[in-house]
């Protein structure tokens, strides 16, 4: 046996596999896979001898054990929620069900073509016309589109409804102005000014609520719609919500639900009953399928009776005969399509699929469930109120919102070196920096399905870096240590970022 110890026998990380493009790996003539050989005549002249390739495609030439490793590798890179806890507040990282990924690969999904016949499709339309039923019961809006592919599209799609609407009345001009509380995720000012409109902030009152004074002073017969989200980002619900609708109904606009937060409500209470005109879900999110990283995402929307006849379409509708259909009324005042074909049907798929499997009481349980995971970390962080104190209120919803402003000013360590440290723990940190009106905000949410243990693991984490940074601030400072990349230039990654890389 060595006398040396590990430290001394491991290898240097210059002999470690730098990370190479899957172009760099290529050598002529290396396959993953070889084709059967053609059986039948190869019809070279359906295509028109301009639109032919002059040369075969520059694709990278690997075995299939270099793709696995290649792609297997480049994923370890990375931090994932399979691997670790991912308390990333306003994402609701929550485990994705395998039960999910498994309905949506039986073949007479996966396999199905958007250009189907309907009448070849019903178990399909049949499906989603359930899932848009489910969405609307536990909204309280009875209308719903399935289109939008993500939660921000959905806010999109929600404003252009609202200009619709607006404009049915001959108020279009007149009203340009949409309200978002200064506590709102990025998304919804940024959906605003795509929509056309104009920002107008509402501020926040000293519970974490809306300020109601502020909003009766913005309120006036320019605003078109209200849009807000309950509990919001501070991870409060406004027991205001009621005099808010009826603030907003009174000037005649509109009122949008940023659904993202549903995962704290779901089963509890409804966005309808609370007087919202338009809400949108993240699939991604309350339903556990996967986030899209950019990628399929589903955000659809529900609306009430006066939006109901702009809502985009096609839309899946049941006949009388029992039959489904896709319903495309051309003359109607539907602002038309959103997307191209009717949404992310696999997304549809997993989050029908968690819709049933939990049931109503089930869909209950895992809201109920997220606020008691919160408000127990929350509890576990109390003693350390004195460098990450709460930002507003004693309790919370599904998420919280610490600041980090007493641990800068005590310990001399940012929300940022915390955040950074706590990879080397084996946590993806909270969201740092938002909402924006908190001064080193942090952002947690542990969401319903993390053990008692994970969530101990993690207060004790924090508690373990805390007291580190009264002895030497600087072990934070220079984290994380541990993860295949150190602490990055994030200015320049923003400013400069490198997304491609040149093939030569
Ligand atoms: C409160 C809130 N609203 C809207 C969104 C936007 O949703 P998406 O990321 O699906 O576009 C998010 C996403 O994080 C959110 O947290």
């Amino acid at each position: 046996m060595s006398t040396k110890s590990a430290a001394e026998l491991a290898v240097p990380a210059s002999y470690r596999e730098p990370v190479r493009t899957i172009y760099e790996k290529s050598v002529p003539g290396r396959r993953a896979f070889v084709a059967p050989a053609l059986d039948v005549e190869p019809a070279r002249d359906l295509l028109p001898a301009n639109l032919r390739r002059a040369q075969p495609p520059r694709l990278p030439e690997v075995s299939e054990p270099e793709l696995v490793r290649h792609y297997v590798r480049l994923s370890k890179r990375n931090f994932d929620l399979d691997s670790g806890f991912y308390p990333l507040g306003s994402c609701t990282m929550k485990h994705n069900p395998r039960i999910g990924e498994r309905a949506a690969a039986l073949p007479g999904h996966a396999h199905l073509h958007p250009l189907q016949d309907p009448r070849r499709a019903q178990g399909a339309l049949e499906l989603m016309w359930n899932l848009q039923q489910a969405l609307a019961e536990l909204s309280g809006l009875p209308h719903v589109s399935l289109q939008p592919a993500a939660g921000s599209h959905g806010e999109l799609s929600g404003l252009l409804l609202t200009r619709a609407y607006h404009e049915s009345r001959g108020e279009r001009e007149q009203r340009t102005r949409v309200l978002t509380p200064d506590s709102a995720h990025g998304t919804n000012p940024a959906s605003v000014a795509m929509s056309g409109m104009e920002v107008v902030k509402v501020a926040t009152g000293p519970g974490g609520g809306i300020d109601l004074d502020d909003l009766r002073a913005k309120c006036d017969e320019h605003v078109a719609c209200l849009m807000l989200t309950n509990p919001n980002t501070i991870g409060i619900f406004d027991p205001q919500i009621t005099k808010i609708t009826e603030i907003v109904r009174s000037v005649g606009a509109t009122l949008y639900y940023d659904g993202a937060n549903l995962n704290a409500i779901m089963g509890v209470c409804r966005p309808g009953d609370m007087g919202f005109d338009i809400v949108h879900f993240n699939l991604h999110k309350s339903f556990a399928t996967p986030h899209g990283g950019g990628g399929p995402g589903s955000g659809p929307i529900a609306v009430g009776d006066r939006i109901a006849p702009f809502l985009m379409r096609p839309r899946v509708v049941k006949r009388d005969d029992g039959s489904f259909d896709l319903d495309d009324a051309e003359d109607s005042p539907s602002i038309g399509r959103m997307r191209g074909f009717y949404g992310n049907y696999g997304t549809f798929v997993r989050a029908y699929t968690y819709i049933r499997s939990l049931g109503a009481a089930g869909l209950r349980d895992a809201s109920v469930t997220a606020v008691l995971n919160a408000n127990y970390l929350l509890a576990k962080l109390g003693d350390l109120a004195e460098y990450l104190p709460l930002a507003y209120g004693k309790l919370c919803m599904h998420e919280f919102v610490l600041s980090g402003a007493p641990m800068k000013q005590k310990l001399g360590i940012r929300t940022l070196d915390l955040a950074k440290r706590l990879l080397d723990y084996g946590v993806h940190p909270p969201t740092v920096y938002f909402p924006l009106l908190v001064d080193e905000a942090l952002l947690v949410e542990p969401t319903e399905t993390e053990t008692r243990e994970t969530l101990d693991e993690f207060a004790a984490a924090v508690h373990a870096i805390i007291a580190e940074a009264i002895e030497d601030p600087e072990i934070a400072h220079g984290a994380p240590y541990s993860t295949p990349v150190r602490r990055l230039d994030e200015a320049a990654a923003a400013k400069h970022p490198v997304i491609r890389q040149p093939i030569e």
